[in-house]
């Protein structure tokens, strides 16, 4: 049976543990993307913590694909070198690191890119959060987009990352491509499964040929939007078939669109006991069930006890944590040292607030801890 404590190995990668820290905006990027003194640090602490796979925030691959602000930027070739700075650091450490790749689509935000810029997106479809009315992508603009995904991916080898993984969940440009919600186009991109996949199918294939046949290249996929009419489980798994065929290394299934609302979105809150844990693991269960790739189950993962249970299970090859890390950067080695409390995360999302201040996320519930304490 799997343990979590185990090494494995996701093509040539080898990894300590089966834990990742799946991909999460830590808000220490400068105004164009680059990488700050402080997001190196930032990783560098993480790095330290006994993570087998650590997967850096969603990183922009063209001007136009930003959504946050201080997020990270894979655009341009001045960025290499600090993305290589946080690759160093996190090894120097002993630990891995994978890039995520993201273009937001048409929840992009137009404040957040330089002059001249659209927003782009499969559809004219006003975002159900920000409003927003993308312009519908032209053919040749698809074109572009596939080749800056391919030159992120190219840079982030030469960064001296581990894998790249492509965001392709969350409401973001490929989810948009793959639903039939956002995606109502009537050329090749769109229409049955086949045209809704055809994007990332050119997306991953480019990258395959910028980064070579060693490398991982892994995606984070939504196993259900819950949201009317948005991908369901069924359909992710004819998604995750056609990349297991197209050589993707591993599937990180997750779950919801901000569209979905909080409770249903990515990031569900109030998981405090271990029957609130691991919410999408049954939807990782039945892709793997089916598809014969390495997959990785996010959500909710809070204790030992419940990551046993899914390897156990057979749910997952691996388990995927965000908002753990960001309370205990060092928490795979507290569970390592015999110390099996979950997680102290109580998953109230506080952390995103000093993000958006451009300080950085941080733990909202820990310092008010603190200052109780101090009290
Ligand atoms: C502050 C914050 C930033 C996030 N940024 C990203 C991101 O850049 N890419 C991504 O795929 N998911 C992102 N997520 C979602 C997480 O990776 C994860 O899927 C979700 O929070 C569920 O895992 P958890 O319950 O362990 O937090 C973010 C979540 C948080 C709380
Ligand atoms: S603020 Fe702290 S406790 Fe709340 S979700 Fe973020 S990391 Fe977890």
């Amino acid at each position: 049976m799997p343990t979590l404590f185990e090494k494995t190995w996701i093509k040539c990668l080898e990894l300590s543990n089966r834990a990742i820290r799946s991909a999460t905006w830590t808000g220490l990027a400068d105004d164009r993307g680059y990488v700050t003194d402080r997001a190196v640090e930032f990783y560098r602490e993480l790095g330290r913590g006994g993570i087998g796979l650590i997967v850096t925030g969603y990183q922009f691959v063209m001007p136009n694909g930003r959504q946050l602000p201080y997020q990270k930027g894979n655009y341009e070739e001045g960025q290499v070198h600090g993305l290589a700075r946080l690759a160093a650091a996190v090894h120097e450490e002993g630990g891995k690191v994978a890039v995520q790749l993201v273009h937001c689509g048409g929840r992009a935000s137009k404040e957040l890119m330089p002059e001249g810029w659209d927003v782009w997106a499969p559809s004219s479809i006003a975002d159900p959060t920000t409003g927003t009315v993308p312009k519908e992508m032209t053919v040749a603009e698809i074109t572009q987009l596939v080749e800056a995904y391919a030159a992120a991916a190219a840079r982030s080898v030469k960064a001296g990352f581990d894998a790249v993984q492509l965001h392709g969940a969350h409401g973001y440009g490929i989810n948009q491509f793959l639903s039939a919600l956002t995606n109502k186009r009537g050329d090749r991109y769109g229409g049955d499964i086949k045209k809704r996949y055809r994007f990332l199918g050119e997306v991953l294939e480019a990258v395959r040929a910028a980064v070579g046949e060693d490398f991982p290249v892994l995606i984070k996929l939504n196993g259900h939007d819950y949201v009317e009419g948005g991908i369901v489980p069924e359909e992710a798994l004819e998604f995750a078939r056609r990349l297991a065929d197209d050589g993707i290394d591993a599937i990180e299934v997750s779950g919801g669109t901000p569209a979905a609302g909080p409770k249903l979105g990515p990031s569900r809150p109030g998981i405090l006991k271990e029957s609130d844990e691991a919410y999408l693991a049954d939807i990782a269960a039945f892709i793997r069930g089916r598809v014969k790739v390495p997959i990785i189950t996010v959500g909710g993962i809070r204790s030992p006890k419940v990551i046993q249970e899914i390897f156990d299970n057979g749910k997952a090859d691996y388990v995927a944590l965000s908002r753990p890390f960001i309370r205990e950067p060092h928490l795979l080695n507290r569970w390592k040292s015999g110390d099996s409390e979950r997680a102290a995360c109580i998953s109230c999302r506080g952390c995103f607030e000093t993000g958006y201040k451009g300080l950085g996320i941080s733990c909202k519930a820990e310092r008010e801890r603190k200052e109780r304490e101090e009290a």
